[in-house]
């Protein structure tokens, strides 16, 4: 290891790497010929404080004139690797791309950037980037100007930026999830310095209004918070996020109408704890409820959220998501294990009782919402009867779709340190058992609506037969039936003849229905 090197142990437990030069910008280091322009980067131990300090509000965020043309006569390709929230970021990125001048390209070897933003939530989603990663090096050696770009989550660990240093100097730019807006100046750097820019923020920064959104097809995100201070401890999200930060009222509601006004026929308000909205506003008193009832006036025709945690799921929200109109009945609500003891070790903060007292109280508002949920399967220590409450919890509420994982240890998190125990096929063995309880309950909610008439909103036509459409229920349920592509983007209703497990089939009624919204 050179001297230089040792301060830098983090990064040089290697033997060719050289610190070049260190100022208040960063530092500049050279790994086996690569030199590396550290602008920032990810420190576990500042992403697991939370602060006190306010959160500043940013509005004159325009891409600046001298950016506008680095993109001319370029193509840009962004992949997605996450949750809504990482796709709704995506959809940022490429707006700041198309500000810059890029224009979209779907082939890779046409294009002139490559990003790639992360998820880290597990292990296989890490994987997956990896794998890419290898086959991009091959068009990189092929096209040495092309930029590659690695950002989103996993871009926050510290473990994956170190290991992007040691083996895989090809890629030129590494960014956070907190500083999407430095894009443009990160972009212009990383090409005319020709060494790979790292700028990854550890603590969250402020909250950045007006940025442009490249949105696509019918359906529109809307950020309503960053972050999540909920730190179960499974869970590698307010590391990679930051702290719960709500965006303003009249911000949201702002840009609901400006997407109503652009003819979006649904949005979906988005968030890692949507029901702990405006709970770090010091100045006003307005919670998840008091949004939604808002945005309950504005005429756009369905309204979302995602995701919902049981512990803040308030009765404020429950009475206004009972007056429906554009809230729909479909409530994704995560229990994560149906075993109190299991909750505690997940530091869930809410136990098996009251979740399903919580249900109760949602069904009797509500009593046609349909719930979906997600469920890890061998956490540390689970043992098989905690395994069979949740398989207890699940026939009991009757999910009517589930996400279900096998526990990743996440580095960094509490609960990679427990001692996992659980042998893999015991955990592969769970996991099928649950999906097949989920599938059963699925199908009998399916077949329930035999002969109900649905309102759908069309979104497609099929890939194999052009005469079928494909939309969505209120509830979020797939639907296939007859009918011609102008229907796309119009809302129709549908009589349900034939009920399948993960979709239902049916055949449109010509004339406007009434019908109960129930499903
Ligand atoms: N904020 C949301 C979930 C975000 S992550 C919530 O709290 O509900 C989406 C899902 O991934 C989680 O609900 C959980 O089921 C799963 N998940 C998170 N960390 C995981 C891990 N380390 N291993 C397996 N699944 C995990
Ligand atoms: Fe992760 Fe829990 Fe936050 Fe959801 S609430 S993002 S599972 S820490
Ligand atoms: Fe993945 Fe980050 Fe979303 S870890 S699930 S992309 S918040």
């Amino acid at each position: 290891m050179s001297k230089d090197a040792k301060d830098y142990s983090k990064y040089f437990d290697f033997s060719d790497a050289k610190l070049l030069s260190e100022d208040e910008n960063g530092k500049r280091i050279r790994i086996r010929g690569r030199e590396i322009n550290i602008l920032s980067e990810p420190d576990h131990r500042q992403e697991k404080q939370r602060g006190k300090e306010d959160v500043q509000v940013l509005y004159d965020t325009m891409v600046s004139e001298e950016f506008m043309t680095l993109g001319k006569d370029k193509h840009y390709l962004v992949y997605t690797f996450g949750c809504q929230m990482n796709e709704h970021d995506s959809e940022t990125i490429k707006g700041l791309l198309e500000q810059m001048g890029y224009t979209p390209t779907e082939d890779r070897k046409l294009a002139d950037i490559i990003l790639l933003n992360t998820c880290a939530i597990r292990e296989n989603a890490e994987d997956k980037v990896f794998g890419e990663l290898g086959h991009l090096k091959h068009l990189k050696v092929e096209k040495p100007d092309m930029l590659l770009g690695v950002c989103g989550c996993m871009a926050q660990e510290e473990g994956v930026v170190r290991r992007i240093l040691q083996k895989h100097g090809f890629i030129d730019l590494i960014f956070g999830t907190h500083n999407l807006h430095r894009l443009p100046h990160l972009i212009q750097e990383a090409l005319f310095s020709k060494e790979m820019v790292v700028e990854v923020w550890s603590k969250e920064g402020d909250i950045v209004e007006n940025l442009p959104k490249k949105r696509e097809g019918l359906r529109g995100w809307v950020n309503i918070m960053y972050g999540c201070d909920k730190f179960c401890t499974y869970c590698i999200v307010p590391y990679t996020r930051g702290k719960e930060r709500s965006r303003r009222p009249d911000d949201v509601i702002a840009e609901v109408r400006e997407l109503a006004r652009q003819g979006f026929k649904e949005i979906t308000l988005l968030g890692q704890n949507v029901n702990a909205y405006g709970k770090d506003f010091t100045d006003i008193q307005f919670s998840f409820g008091d949004l939604m009832d808002e945005i309950r006036k504005i005429d756009i025709p369905r309204v979302r959220f995602t995701t919902s945690h049981p512990r803040d799921f308030d009765d404020r929200l429950i009475e206004v998501l009972a007056k429906k109109g554009n809230l729909v009945e479909h409530i994704h609500l995560p229990v994560q294990s149906g075993s109190s003891q299991v909750l505690k070790k997940m530091s869930r903060k809410y136990s098996r009782e009251v979740y399903l007292e919580l249900v109760g109280k949602i069904k009797k508002a509500i009593p046609d919402a349909v719930l979906t949920t997600d469920i890890i399967v061998g956490f540390p220590g689970e043992t098989d009867e905690q395994f069979e409450e949740t398989l207890s919890l699940v026939r009991e509420v009757g999910f009517d779709f589930a996400y279900t994982f096998i526990y990743s240890p996440r580095e960094g998190t509490p609960a990679a340190i427990m001692e996992d125990n659980v042998p893999m096929d015991v955990k592969k063995k769970r996991l099928q058992t649950l999906n097949d309880a989920i599938v059963e309950h699925s199908r009998k909610s399916n077949d329930r609506m035999m002969g109900a008439v649905v309102e759908v909103l069309v979104e497609g036509v099929s890939k194999n037969k052009d005469h079928m459409l494909s939309g969505r229920t209120r509830s979020n349920k797939l639907v296939h039936f007859e009918g011609t592509p102008e229907l796309v983007g119009s809302f129709v209703h549908v009589r349900i003849t034939d009920p399948m497990t993960w979709y239902i089939k049916g055949e449109m009624i010509p004339e406007p229905v009434v019908t109960s919204d129930a499903v």
